[in-house]
């Protein structure tokens, strides 16, 4: 839905477009098929990419410098500078089309930090399509997501949304086929964050010393499940390499994936690198009744209900 555009008053005298709201997802691995350490720090992935109803919300205003402010998951802890995505993305795109990165930005963060749902991956990718919009730089999503593909793995596929395949270190995206089905999900968010590179290093130690698990195979079997409408069949084929590694450094998620199954969850993973748990529910009903039992069960801050795939970042 567009909100109906109104500028504000110095915007109106000078004619300018804005403001602009972006709406962005966060992610889960549906299957996370980690590789190889690569000679430049990155792992080697196979993974397939799936966008849930769990949304940040940046709007960009004109504005004489770069500004970024912002409210709700993360306020106090995340850093406003240069450092944050949004503003590397915003001066990312300004150089590449040549005009001045100029805006007032706010962020509105539903997404956990550190949840292994690439929270800060989607600001970055709302901040590539709020300022195209805002400075009229009308580039396909195509280009967003290459200038995306220098901020980290997993923005190009925010760009995008949906279900998709992602390969390379991640930032390489290809459509997969899927029947048009609704998911349904619970997310257990956990009270503390986990390190992203932490766990990519705990793996590797973890296999260095012969604890890991055998390696995912291929994607065959999810795909194939993604064509279908049980979601039964889906569940029997998740799987995240990751997960070993995060278990190992939060013991505690062994418990909340427990208790999401007890619930009658027809599965639970770890998203990503965690610490956050995602189940899969065989309703929207069911889904509410698991994450009131999460909830009940103290496993973890909180647990709520979301579908996928949806849309990656978009205007209104
Ligand atoms: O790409 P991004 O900046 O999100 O990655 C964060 C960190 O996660 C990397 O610095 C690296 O330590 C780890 N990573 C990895 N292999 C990948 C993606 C991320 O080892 N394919």
């Amino acid at each position: 839905m567009t909100e109906a555009w109104r500028p504000d008053d110095e915007d109106e005298r000078r004619g300018a477009i804005g403001p602009v709201k972006v709406r962005v997802p966060a992610k889960v691995n549906l299957h996370l098929g980690v590789g190889p350490l690569r000679r430049d720090g990155y792992h080697e992935l196979n993974t397939v990419y799936h966008a849930i109803s769990i949304y940040d919300e940046l709007t960009a205003r004109r504005g004489d410098t770069l500004a970024l402010t912002m409210e709700g998951e993360g306020t106090g802890e995340l850093a406003l500078d240069d450092t944050n995505l949004v503003i590397r993305a915003a001066h990312a795109l300004a150089g590449y089309a040549g005009v001045l990165p100029h805006a007032r930005l706010h962020l509105r963060k539903q997404i956990p930090l550190a949840g292994g749902l690439a929270g800060g991956s989607a600001d970055a990718a709302a901040a590539l399509v709020a300022c195209d919009a805002l400075w009229g730089t009308g580039l396909s999503r195509d280009e967003l997501a290459g200038i995306a593909a220098d901020l980290g793995s997993d923005v190009p596929f925010l760009i995008y949304g949906g279900t998709a395949l992602g390969t390379g270190r991640g930032e390489a995206i290809s459509p997969v086929l899927a029947r048009p089905t609704s998911w349904h999900w619970v997310v257990a968010i956990a009270e503390v964050g986990l390190s992203t590179p932490t766990a990519y290093r705990e793996l590797d130690r973890l296999r260095d010393s012969g604890a890991a698990g055998a390696p995912l195979g291929s994607t065959d079997a999810l795909l194939g499940a993604l064509r279908q409408r049980d979601p039964r069949v889906l569940a029997r084929t998740l799987g995240n390499d990751l997960q070993d590694a995060a278990l190992a450094m939060r013991p505690a998620l062994a418990a909340t994936l427990k208790a999401g199954e007890a619930a009658g969850a027809l599965t639970g993973i770890v998203s990503g690198s965690g610490p956050t748990c995602v189940f899969l529910a065989a309703g929207a009903a069911d889904a509410e009744r698991i994450a009131a039992e999460l909830t009940a069960a103290d496993v973890c801050r909180e647990a709520r209900v979301a579908h996928g795939p949806v849309a990656g970042a978009r205007v209104g």
